[in-house]
Formats: C-alpha cells, structure tokens, sequence
C-alpha cells in the first residue's frame, strides 16, 4: 500500500535529502513537504523533484494545527515525518525562544492533531508518527565514557537540545498515554548537500571561497560523530518500516572527529582541489589561500562557545541488530562528495546566504 507522508521542516538541509531519498525509493508515495521557509527553509533544497507528482510543497508553520489538521484531511496522511525544528545551537544560546516554540510547542501541536485524526476518530488504526532527533539530548561525553545508547539518561546542555529533549518526552508521552504508534531516531552531526552554511563543514568551505577566518572555537578538540545525510535518511526509513512502537534508535557514523581536525581535513581537500583543477582559481579569485595552497592559514581560534559539549558518540547497535542498519558512505568518500557539491553549487550557497544570515555571522564574532 502507498504511503501517505506529512514530512515537515522539508525545505531544511535534512528534510529535503530526506525527501529526495523517500521519492527514489519509494515512487509511489505521495508527500505533503510542510515548511515554514525560515532562514534555514529554502525551496532550492527541492528544486530536483519540483516537477514530481507526488510531491506537494505547503508553506506552513508545524504550530498552526488547523492548517496541519486541513492538511492531514484532505491528503489522507497515514504517517508523519517529522524534521521541522530551529536547529543551530549558537542560535539557541542567543535566542531560544523561537526554539521553545518550533521544538516543543510546534510537536505538540503535530501530536494533538494525529491523535485527534487517527485516534480519537479512529480514521487511521495503522498509523505512524517518526519523529526525528538529535544524539545531543544525552549530554556530553568525557574521552573514556562508553558512546551514547538508547538507555543513556537524558541530560540536554544547550537550549537547543534541551527543548528537542523535552519534544522527545512529549512523543514518548503520547504513545505511552493515548497510543500513538510513534518511533523516534537519535542521530549524530549530518553532513552532506544543502547544509545551511553556518554549521561547520559547509561555513568552513564557504568561508575558504571567500577567503575568510575559519572560527574554532576555544581548543578545537571537541569531538563529533559525523554521518553522511543520506545514511541518515535510510536509517529512518529502516525505522519506519521495521522499528518497534514507542522506541528509540541510535543513529550514527561511528565516525568521531575533532573539529580542528575535520577542518584541517577540508582545507587539504581544498587545497587538492585548487592544484588539481585550475579552472576553480578562475571560477573563485577571492579564495586566494586555496589557490596558494594554504588553506590552512586561514584557521583562527576564537572565543569558546557557551557551555560547549566536548564529545558526542553514538552506539548504533540496537538499530544494526534490531533494523540491519550500516552507513554505506565511508568518510573519505562523504566529505569528498561535499566538497565537490559545494563547489559545483555556488548558486545554492550564494543565495541561501542572503542578507540576514550575513548579518548574524557578522555579530557572532564582533
Ligand atoms: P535545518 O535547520 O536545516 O532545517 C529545519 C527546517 O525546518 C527548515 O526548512 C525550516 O524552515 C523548518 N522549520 C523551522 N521552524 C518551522 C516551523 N515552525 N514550522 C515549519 N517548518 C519549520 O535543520 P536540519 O539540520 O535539517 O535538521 C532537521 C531535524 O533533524 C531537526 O529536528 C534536528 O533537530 C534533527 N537533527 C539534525 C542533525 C544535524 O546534524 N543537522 C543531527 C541530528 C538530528
Ligand atoms: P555545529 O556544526 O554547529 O553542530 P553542533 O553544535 O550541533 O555539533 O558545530 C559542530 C562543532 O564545531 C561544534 O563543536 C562547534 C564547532 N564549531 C566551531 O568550532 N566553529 C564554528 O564556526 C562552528 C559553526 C562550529
């Protein structure tokens, strides 16, 4: 039987991969993309399957429930995915209201909806309601501590993680209390397409093109679990088809780094790429440390972030025994794949980064 999908947030950097993953794979299905275009939401990120017939793109908040309630009427919808969040941690230490609303209030009004529909009506006895979070509500990890497991105790450090921690509750609640056939993931840092530019990766390789200061924070020696955006979307997808009502799934690379690392990393990568092919010096005459050679130069340590976790790793166990889930991208080959894209999608970057994402950035290190 087709699917009937509510896939919010899907304009975002992982909702849409996810999107483009979900339509390859399963032809048939139709979506519903709800987005409300935040200044992380651009319709670029679906410009490859704008023309699909399956697909229905629905500019919305997640916290409008008589719209989401319109929306799941009118289209059927049998299961929800649920990416649609605000997302950047250092934009949740300097504003965390808009995250209170997105993240808790936003998934509460999604949950009230499915059980008043599903539920309470009893219009869709085979339902499922995935919800999609972040490794980041465990806490940190010291250097010898054992990665993070489904049974690890809650312990959210950042505004950020805090309120996807407490929408992580509030999913549990609702299987718990009413029913609700739910699933969520717990996943490490993603990396990959259509990475919004402010998180490291994609603002290392942007600020290379631009020949800007690459910012580590504090001693650059905390540590990410790095996995590429598509063995994200496959390990929910093995989530829905085969994970257990009401339970959590680790989802991850083991592929842990530090970050002085990881951008020590690109700015070889880059430079490689600069010797490599002397069309890109043409292509960006700004990037004058990539074409030197000397990506590295650019690196500047600057102010730590407040409250910055050291490490986090993810145990994937329970999802490889339970689902037969393994990322198929190696690292070597993810991060290469990136670098390329981005510099084969200069038109993407330079528009998402509009105005007041300039703005931001700038008053982040004045
Ligand atoms: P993103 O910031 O790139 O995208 C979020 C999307 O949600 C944007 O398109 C935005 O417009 C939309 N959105 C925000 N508020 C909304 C609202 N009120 N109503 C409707 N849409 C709204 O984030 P991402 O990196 O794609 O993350 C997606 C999900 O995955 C989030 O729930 C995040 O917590 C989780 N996650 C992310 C990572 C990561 O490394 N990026 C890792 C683990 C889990
Ligand atoms: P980020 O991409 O923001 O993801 P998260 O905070 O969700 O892990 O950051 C990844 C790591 O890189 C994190 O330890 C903070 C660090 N970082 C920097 O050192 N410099 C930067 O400019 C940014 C954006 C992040």
């Amino acid at each position: 039987m087709p699917k009937k999908l509510l896939v919010t947030g899907a304009a975002g950097f992982i909702g849409a991969n996810f999107v483009h993953y979900w339509l390859k794979q399963y032809s048939n299905d139709n979506i519903i993309a709800l987005d409300a275009l935040t200044y992380a939401g651009n319709m670029s990120n679906l410009d490859h399957v704008r023309d699909n017939k399956n697909l229905k793109f629905v500019h919305g908040n997640i916290c409008d429930d008589e719209l989401v309630e319109k929306l799941m009427r009118e289209h059927d919808i049998d299961t929800i995915v649920h990416f649609a969040a605000e997302s950047h941690v250092d934009r949740s230490i300097t504003g965390p209201d808009a995250f209170l609303e997105t993240n808790i209030i936003g998934t509460h009004a999604l949950l009230k909806v499915a059980k008043k529909i599903w539920l309470d009506e009893g219009l869709k006895p085979e339902h499922r309601f995935h919800h999609v979070s972040t490794d980041e509500v465990y806490g940190s990890l010291n250097t010898d501590d054992p990665a993070f497991n489904e049974s690890t105790a809650y312990a959210p450090n950042s505004p950020y993680s805090a309120s996807k921690a407490a929408s992580d509750h509030l999913v549990r609640a609702y299987h718990h209390t009413y029913g609700l056939k739910v699933t969520t993931s717990n996943c490490s840092n993603n990396y990959g397409p259509f990475h919004f530019p402010e998180k490291l990766i994609p603002l290392v390789i942007t600020n290379i093109l631009f020949n800007k200061a690459l910012p580590i924070y504090g001693d650059g020696q905390q540590i990410r679990d790095w996995l590429y955006v598509e063995d994200h979307a496959r390990g929910i997808d093995l989530v829905i088809q085969k994970g257990r009502l009401g339970e959590c799934y680790n989802i991850g690379g083991i592929n842990e780094w530090a970050n002085i690392d990881i951008v020590n990393l690109v700015c070889k990568l880059m430079d490689e790429a600069f010797s490599n092919n002397t069309d890109l010096a043409h292509r960006f005459p700004e990037a004058k440390a990539a074409i030197n050679n000397n990506c590295a130069s650019l690196i500047t340590y600057v102010k730590d972030r407040p409250g910055h976790d050291r490490r986090y790793a993810i145990d994937p166990t329970k999802a490889e025994n339970e689902l037969g889930y393994k990322p198929s991208e190696s690292f070597e080959t993810g991060i290469r794949k990136t670098l390329q894209w981005y510099l084969d999608n200069q038109e993407w970057w330079s528009k998402v980064m509009d105005g007041s994402y300039q703005d931001w950035i700038e008053n982040q290190y004045n």
